[in-house]
Order: structure tokens, then C-alpha cells, then sequence
């Protein structure tokens, strides 16, 4: 059922009934207009009251409808809007919970409103790049003015319908006790006979000096918005609710919101809202696997990554122990995340009382028998084959049956690593990103044996940990490092040929990356590259690299840490300064190998550093590592860096063209280290026909 139609004495109610939040999808939409319409037909009703059942007045557009024709057909949402309008009986809307986009509109749309307190009253369009197309630029003016709209517009923040009492959004905010509908029902009965309706098209907007008003809000909001056109678009259409007739404005409204619906930006900004959903959705593992409890965890290894995925564990309120080797160590680790969560107290971000309970939830012990009953533990320990080893069989033989052993291992072999134990079925790779309290990225690597309920279990913790959890299987590197591995070369290549680091920093910044691959690798630590470069000169000797990463680190620069590393570091200072000693080691570099050093265009930076991505991120997704091309963008949008107005680099590359990205991937394979870009054959494939990475389906 999408909506349900009660009467009530002389009041109908309309429930408008689509699970989770009342969406109003097609069905709905209709169900709303012919409950509307018998209404009007019945003599013995005398006035409407809109609701929503369940968890929501209504969320607005139904997102299963998004990019579909149902979202066009009639009745669509300004058919409604119009019906409710029009109605010659009055409409209240009676709200509670949620009450966002469409559903704020179509609450607009009606002669009264009504709102339980705590109730969540957004216009959020501008999230997706967008803005309210259906009135709501200039209904919500009309009622709460102008600068309390464009604010809610512009930010597509929530406010609380409690905040908005006495304003003319409300004619009643209830007591938190009453019943909602029973309230609505006797207050549309109250106003049964009032004429003319109120309505909010007919109220004006008055602004003192609004010009003045705008102009500063043009200002501060463009220098706000970055890349992103939808905030101004905002700022204009609202606007149009002073300076324009209510039905021009509408008129306005509407051309804006299609000219923004088809702005790459608000294309990226889409696809990456669903990105995010589908992302924790598993073809083989249903939604209804069971998953097992977890409420105690256990981290193996204080260091610079099990300390931060403590924090996550004591942030979502789960208690966690440290295991060390020594107690030094332990001191150590336990004195950084206290340190942390301080700096986090005195920037004003956590009260001292959410302080003592976060540190109060993570202890550290030397011994693996005080961690046996936790439901998780994660192995954080060097990344060395044999270590994981030695720590894998210790868990195994002390912790808990049914207790998930996952290991943060970043490049290793996870089949290997639960080999090691004699139940590979509770094994699984959460691959955090650093710094782990902070950073989105979940990469959770499921091993060739790891069950069903397991996996489904680390993708509710990644939730319940605030991560975005992404499922890659296992390879060198995973996904997000097997593929950043092909954008780092390249950037070694162009030093080779031509370029210095600050032109490929700028270059790719400049493109919308929050940092170039050369401030990056001073930043993390040019030792770890090196490290993992000596292990595959071994390993995969025909596989060529720029020699300058090496030469850079036995100058004994491995990055800030250092002092210095492609650039020069001030003390107390993370500015990068161009550094003339590794300059010249470039350019003499480029001499040694006999290559005439030429002047690289921007445009072959990006596309070299970027399509490097797009041909190993279609390789993995041809293995089967990634599941699809937007968990490859998930994983870039979150853990890497890459701009999220270009929607990740497999969406990029689609809107490019996939066939434009092949032909300048042939002109690099022509050039000086052309062996890097065989094209990997699923774009070919997809080229040919014509197809994208994400209309492959
Ligand atoms: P780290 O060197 O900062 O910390 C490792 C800690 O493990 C040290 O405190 C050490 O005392 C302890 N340890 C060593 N053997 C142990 C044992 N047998 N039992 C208990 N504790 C032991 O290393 P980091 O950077 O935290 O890396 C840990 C793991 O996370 C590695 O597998 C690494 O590849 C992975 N990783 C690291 C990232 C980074 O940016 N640092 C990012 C993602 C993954």
C-alpha cells in the first residue's frame, strides 16, 4: 500500500505509507491525488489532514525512482503539490520525524501545517547537486523569509520543527505526549470553516534592503562552493522569491533545476549518494544473513594504525583491548590516543565527560588471554609475512570459537594469513586507511574461505564504525593500493621525462585531487614505497619503476618526518618548499638514462596520473576483485583523495568517453614508458560497444 485514506467524523486523513521514509514514489504519489480527490467528492468531509505512517512524514523523492521515467509520470510531485493547493476544502499536513525535499514541498503545498517536536524539516537537494524543483525556493521564504530560507536552502541542513514554532511554517508545534493524528484531526476541525484558505503562494516576502542581502550572500556562498554550481543556483532561485511574481519564480525554479540536474557535478554528487548504498550490498551474501554480536574487541599491535582503529571502537561506544609485546610499546600507544582524544577536547569537539567514557573503553594488556572472549580482533602488527604468522596461530589457539580474526594487513596475501589457522571460515582483511579515526575508507578484503555471516558482519561493523565499507577479494594491494601503485609510477615516469614534483603536485591538484602524489609521499613517507619497490624488484623484476624514488630515499629523504623529501621542510612548518637538491638529482637522473628532458603539458599529467587508475581499476573489476565500477569510486572518493565533484575515476572516465581514454592511452603507449599502458581488455570490450564502466550492466 502507498497511502492509506481514513476518514475521521468530517476530517479525511491521508497516510502516505511507502517504507523506509515514505518516498513518494509513483504509487504514492498517486494513492496522495485520488485520496485527495474523493475527499473533495465526499459532503460529509469537511477537511483533509496529510500524514505518513512509520518512520516519516516523508523523505521526498523516492531515490529507487531517480534517473527513471516514473519520476516524470503523472501525477508527478508538482501535480500533487498543485492538487493539495488547489483543494477547495483545507489540506493540513500533520508532520513528524522526517519531513525533507519533496516532502517539505509538498508539506508547502498545503493551507496548514502541524508538526510533532523533534521533527527533522530540511530542503537537502543541494547534497545531490541540486535544488528543490518543486516550490520549495519559493514556498519556504514565503514562511520562514528570506534569510532563514536561503540558509536551510543553501546548506540543506536539518532544523528542528520545535525551532520553527512561531514562525508561519507551523500553525501548531504539538506537546511531545500528544497523538498526532487525533491533535491534526481536531485541529483541521477547527479550521473547517475558515475562508478564504490561507495559502503560502499568496503570502510575499519582505526583506529590507534585500539586494544588499543577496549580494553578500552571492559572495560568501561562492567562495564557499568551490566547484560545485548548485549552492549559487540556490542563492539565485531564492532569490527570485523577492524579486520575482510567485509564478515566475516557480517558472525560474524549474529551468534552473533542469539545467543543474544535468551539470557533471550534480551527476558526480549522485552517483556517489548511491555509490555509498550499493556499496555494502553483496550479490551472494543476502540482506537477511545473520550477523554475529560484537561487543568486545581486541586489536593486536598499539601502533600508528591499531591505535586509531581503537578510537573507532571506543567512538561507536564498544569496549576494546591493546596487545603489545612490551609494555613500553603499550605505554606508548595508549599515551597517543589520549593525547588525540585531548587535542579533540580542547578544540572544543568533545565534552570532558564523552572523553573519560572513550578512554575509559580502551585498556591494554601483554597478554593474548585477557583479549580470548572478544568478538573481534583485528591484527595491526608490522607488515612482515612472518609476524602475521606467529600472531595468527597465537589467536587461533586462544580466542573464542565464533570470534571474527581480521588482520589490517595492506598488501599481504589473506588467503595465506588464514591458512595460518584452522578456521580460514573467520577470517577476513579491514583494511583501514590512515589516519584510521579519522579517514571513511573500510576496504574489508574477503579471503577465498571467508563465511557468508562473517563478511556480513564486518560491513555492519564498518557501519556501526562510521566507515564506508567497500568488499574488494584479495590481490596485491587490494583495490584502492593495487591500483594508487599505476598512478605513482606514472608520476616517477613524468620526473623521468620532463616534469619536476611541483608541476605534477600542482598539475593534478589543480584537476581537484587533495593533494599531488609528491607532497602525498612526503606526508605518509617515502620509506614505505621504497620498501614495498625493494620487495618487487625481487618478486616481479619486469616490472619498471623510475629509479628517482630510490635515489630520493638513499639521500635519506623520506619525507616531512625527515625534514625533507621531494620537497624542502621549514621546522614547524608543513609547507612544501621546492627543494634545488632534488631537482637537480632529477634532472641529472634524466641525463644518466640519455633522456632528453621536454616540456609535459598539464592536460598529459592528469590524464597519465588519472588513466592509470581507470586501465588497473578495469583489470580489477574484470578479475572480480572489485564487485562493481562504483565500489572502485567509493573507494577513491573516500580513502584517496580524488575530487569528489568528478564522481571517482570510473564514472570520470565515462563521462570522458571510454573510447577518447583508450586513444590517449595509444598515444602514451607510443611514447617513452609505454609498456605501462596496455589497455585492459574489459575497456576495450566496453569501448566497442559503446558502453561505460557503469551502464555495463
Ligand atoms: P607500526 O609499526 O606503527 O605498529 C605496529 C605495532 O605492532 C608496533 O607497535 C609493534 O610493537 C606491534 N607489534 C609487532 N609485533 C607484535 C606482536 N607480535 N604482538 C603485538 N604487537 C606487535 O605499524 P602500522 O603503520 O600501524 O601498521 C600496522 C599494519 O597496518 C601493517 O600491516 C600495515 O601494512 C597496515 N597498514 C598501515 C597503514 C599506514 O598508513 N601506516 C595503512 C593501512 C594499513
Amino acid at each position: 500500500m502507498s497511502a492509506e485514506y481514513q476518514v475521521n467524523g468530517s476530517v479525511a486523513v491521508i497516510t502516505l505509507n511507502n517504507p523506509p521514509v515514505n518516498g513518494l514514489g509513483l504509487a504514492t504519489r498517486t494513492a496522495a491525488v485520488d485520496g485527495i480527490r474523493k475527499a473533495l467528492a465526499d459532503d460529509s468531509v469537511k477537511a483533509i489532514v496529510i500524514t505518513g505512517a512509520g518512520k516519516a512524514f516523508s523523505g521526498g523523492a523516492d531515490i529507487k525512482e531517480f534517473n527513471s521515467p516514473k519520476a516524470l509520470t503523472e501525477p508527478t510531485l508538482h501535480t500533487l503539490i498543485n492538487v493539495a493547493e488547489g483543494s477547495t476544502k483545507p489540506v493540513v499536513a500533520a508532520i513528524h520525524s522526517v519531513c525533507m525535499g519533496g516532502g517539505l514541498e509538498l508539506a508547502l503545498g498545503c493551507n496548514y501545517r502541524v508538526a510533532m517536536p523533534g521533527a527533522q524539516i530540511a530542503l537537502p537537494e543541494v547534497k545531490l547537486g541540486l535544488l528543490p524543483g518543486a516550490g520549495g525556493t519559493q514556498r519556504l521564504p514565503r514562511v520562514l523569509g528570506l534569510e532563514m530560507a536561503l540558509n536551510m536552502i543553501v546548506s540543506g541542513t536539518p532544523v528542528m520543527s520545535d525551532k520553527l514554532a512561531g514562525t508561519a511554517m507551523f500553525s501548531e508545534v504539538f506537546a511531545a505526549d500528544a497523538n498526532l493524528v487525533d491533535a491534526a484531526v481536531a485541529f483541521a476541525n477547527k479550521v473547517a470553516d475558515v475562508r478564504p484558505l490561507p495559502r503560502v503562494r499568496d503570502r510575499s516576502v519582505d526583506y529590507p534592503n534585500h539586494e544588499a542581502f543577496l549580494q553578500f550572500s552571492r559572495n560568501t556562498v561562492k567562495a564557499m562552493a568551490g566547484p560545485f554550481p548548485a549552492p549559487l543556483e540556490c542563492v539565485e532561485t531564492v532569490a527570485a522569491s523577492v524579486t520575482k511574481k510567485f509564478e515566475d519564480g516557480l517558472k525560474f525554479e524549474r529551468e534552473r533545476f533542469l539545467h543543474l540536474i544535468q551539470t557533471p557535478e550534480s551527476k558526480a554528487l549522485r552517483h556517489a549518494f548511491f555509490a555509498e548504498r550499493v556499496a555494502s550490498k553483496i550479490p551472494d551474501v543476502p540482506a537477511d544473513t545473520p550477523v554475529r554480536a560484537i561487543k568486545k574487541a581486541a586489536i593486536i599491535g598499539a601502533g600508528t594504525m591499531g591505535g586509531g582503529i581503537a578510537m573507532n571502537f571506543a567512538n561507536a561506544g564498544i569496549p576494546v583491548v591493546l596487545v603489545e609485546t612490551k609494555q613500553e610499546a603499550l605505554d606508548k600507544g595508549l599515551a597517543t590516543i589520549r593525547k588525540n582524544y585531548e587535542n579533540t577536547m580542547k578544540k572544543g569537539k568533545l565534552t570532558p565527560e564523552k572523553f573519560e567514557q572513550r578512554v575509559g573503553l580502551i585498556s591494554g594488556t601483554l597478554s593474548y588471554d585477557d583479549i580470548a572472549d572478544a568478538d573481534i580482533v583485528i591484527e595491526a602488527v608490522f607488515e612482515d609475512m612472518g609476524v602475521k604468522e606467529t600472531v595468527f596461530r597465537k589467536l587461533d589457539a586462544v580466542m573464542k570459537p565464533g570470534a571474527i580474526l581480521a588482520s589490517n594487513t595492506s598488501t599481504l596475501d589473506l588467503n595465506k594469513i588464514a591458512g595460518f589457522t584452522s578456521r580460514p571460515q573467520d577470517v577476513i582483511g579491514t583494511h583501514f586507511f590512515s589516519p584510521a579515526n579519522v579517514m571513511k575508507l573500510l576496504e574489508v578484503v574477503r579471503g577465498e574461505k571467508t563465511g557468508k555471516d562473517v563478511l556480513a558482519t564486518t560491513m555492519a561493523l564498518s557501519k556501526k564504525l562510521r566507515k564506508t565499507g567497500v568488499v574488494s577479494g584479495v590481490c596485491d594491494g587490494f583495490i584502492g593500493n593495487r591500483m594508487i601503485e599505476q598512478y605513482s609510477r606514472q608520476a616517477g615516469f613524468l620526473l623521468d621525462e620532463g616534469c619536476l614534483p611541483e608541476q605534477v603536485d600542482k598539475a593534478i591538484e589543480k584537476f581537484g585531487f587533495a593533494m599531488g602524489p609528491f607532497r602525498m609521499g612526503d606526508l605518509a613517507g617515502n620509506d614505505i614505497g621504497w620498501a614495498i619497490r625493494k620487495r618487487r624488484y625481487v618478486e616481479s623484476p619486469q616490472i619498471s619503476y623510475s629509479k628517482n624514488a630510490d635515489l630520493l630515499c638513499e639521500m635519506g629523504r623520506f619525507g616531512q618526518k625527515t625534514g625533507g623529501g621531494w620537497y624542502d621542510y621549514k621546522a614547524g612548518d608543513r609547507k612544501a618548499y621546492p627543494s634545488q637538491a632534488v631537482n637537480e638529482m632529477i634532472v641529472k637522473h634524466s641525463a644518466d638514462l640519455g633522456v632528453e628532458r621536454r616540456k609535459i603539458s598539464d592536460q598529459e599529467i592528469v590524464e597519465r596520473l588519472v588513466y592509470s587508475l581507470v586501465n588497473e581499476g578495469a583489470q580489477i573489476l574484470d578479475e572480480g576483485i572489485a564487485l562493481r565500477a562504483s565500489d572502485i569510486d567509493m573507494i577513491y572518493l573516500t580513502g584517496y583523495g580524488f575530487p569528489l565533484f568528478r564522481g571517482g575515476p570510473m564514472f570520470y572516465a565515462d563521462q570522458v568517453g571510454l573510447s577518447n581514454v583508450l586513444m590517449a592511452m595509444e598515444k602514451y603507449a607510443a611514447g617513452l614508458h609505454g609498456e605501462a599502458w596496455t589497455p585492459a581488455p574489459l575497456m576495450t570490450r566496453l569501448a566497442a560497444e559503446g558502453k561505460g564502466f557503469n551502464s555495463q550492466a
